[in-house]
């Protein structure tokens, strides 16, 4: 495990608490233990603290926290490596991971550039290793009846949507103050709703835009956003063309009901779909408690705690589960079967587009095209548009009234 943050707390600490009782078992690969074995982290202090209130069983875990901790923990016996650092510091650590011969998850965005992109799926070619990326609202059972409706043919055609995510100032203010300067929501957050348009429509990026607010996390010149509204647009194969806004903020206030807010609404030929992945019915109240230590409208679906009806205590939901995918991928790819059809294993794994790498390209490109949109914003020129596979390349961008074209990234996307 390398970091050791909120998301650590939230859904690998769970996944890996369990497995200890209850390792995987699939009729394929027999029982399969998944245990914490070693983590890396920049101070080691967190890693000392879940150590200290671990249950019995996991404190074994060795913590690297040197300036090369990355290294060192990719030189034991680890099977596969997960990665939790803030996003800027992914590519590093999984690059060192995966040429270590390791199976990689890393958490979403995957990386910031198209470049680092194709250096990783090819280190995760040459290695015989799975790279892949954790998109957990992919699992979340509204997304997936969405998808099934769009595969089935019930919602034909979208045509638009929205989609918006919010987080509290306390996101931005303190949990993350060691590295949010110059980095903006979009990158954070936004990219949950890129990959689900990607992933559940299939279509073909087209174009950029992007646009956002400063003053609050930084100074209103600087290059650390507060709040980003980020435009894309897809095109079918007949050139009909698809748009989605996508609005995200860590800057709302700590009191607002509810902890992380989720909307979307997708418009379809025939169909209306709107979803609001926080408020699925429950609201609460708990005098001194709510909405600070207990959410008014809680998220049950994804990592809840909770008391089983059969007296167990868990904490289950998508967020978990997502995890456990990937170690089963992982484990059917080492234990499946005979070696010798281990390739054959691995190619059925790496053709999940819902969590490969080399299925990442079109949010990678998003990701990119919007960081170097609000870069030119910041250094004075809004409202640059890039162009996805267009004449001159992967992803052009156009600063507004100017000839001037920068090849961001020259292959195709
Ligand atoms: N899937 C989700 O919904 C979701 C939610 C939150 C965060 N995340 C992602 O998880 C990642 C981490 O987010 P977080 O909220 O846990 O962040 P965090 O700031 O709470 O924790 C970051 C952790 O990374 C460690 N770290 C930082 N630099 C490191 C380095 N160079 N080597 C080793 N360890 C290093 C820190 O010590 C810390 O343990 C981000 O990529 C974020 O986008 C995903």
């Amino acid at each position: 495990m390398v970091g050791m943050g909120m998301i650590f707390d939230e859904t690998y600490r769970p996944f890996f608490e369990r497995s200890v009782s209850r390792p995987l078992y699939d009729p394929t690969f027999g029982v399969c233990s998944v245990p914490l074995t070693a983590v890396a982290t920049r101070t080691g202090q967190r890693a000392a603290a879940y150590r200290a209130k671990a249950p019995a069983d996991i404190r074994d875990f060795e913590s690297f926290s040197s300036a090369d901790a990355v290294e060192q923990l990719v030189e034991g016996p680890v099977d596969a490596v997960c990665i939790a650092t803030p996003d800027d510091r992914h590519f590093a650590a999984a690059k060192l991971a995966i040429e270590a011969g390791k199976h990689v998850l890393i958490e979403k965005p995957s990386v910031l550039r198209l470049a680092e992109l194709d250096e990783l799926q090819q280190l995760a070619i040459d290695h015989g290793v799975l790279a892949k990326v954790v998109y957990h609202k992919l699992l979340d059972p509204d997304h997936k009846k969405l998808r099934t409706f769009v595969a089935d043919g019930v919602l034909q055609h979208v045509n638009n949507g929205y989609c918006s995510l919010l987080e509290p100032k306390s996101i931005a203010g303190s949990q993350f103050a060691e590295w949010i300067t110059g980095r903006n929501p979009g990158t954070y957050v936004a990219v949950h709703y890129i990959k689900l348009i990607d992933f559940t429509f299939g279509l073909k990026l087209k174009r950029v835009t992007c646009t956002g607010q400063r003053g609050i996390v930084g100074p209103a010149d600087g290059p650390t956003w507060d709040s980003t509204q980020l435009r894309l647009v897809y095109a079918y194969p007949d050139d009909r063309e698809a748009a989605f806004d996508i609005h995200t903020s860590w800057v709302t206030p700590d009191n607002f009901p509810g902890y992380v807010e989720q909307e979307v609404q997708f418009r379809f030929d025939n169909g209306v779909w709107n979803g609001h992945s926080r408020k699925r019915g429950v609201e609460c109240t708990v005098e001194g408690a709510t909405p600070f230590t207990i959410k008014n409208t809680i998220n049950n679906h994804y990592n809840a705690a909770l008391l089983e009806p059969w007296g167990e205590r868990s904490q289950r939901g998508y967020g978990v589960e997502v995890i456990e995918r990937f170690m089963r991928e992982a484990a059917m790819v080492e234990f499946g079967g005979p070696l010798q059809e281990r390739a054959a294993r691995l190619a059925a794994a790496r053709s999940l587009t819902y969590n490969d790498l080399a299925a990442d390209r079109q949010v990678v490109a998003a990701v990119e095209a919007m960081e170097a949109i609000l870069a030119r914003h910041a250094a004075g020129t809004p409202d640059c548009v890039v162009e996805v596979n267009g004449p001159a390349g992967g992803l052009a961008l156009q600063p507004p009234g100017s000839a001037e074209i920068e090849i961001l990234y020259q292959p195709v996307v």
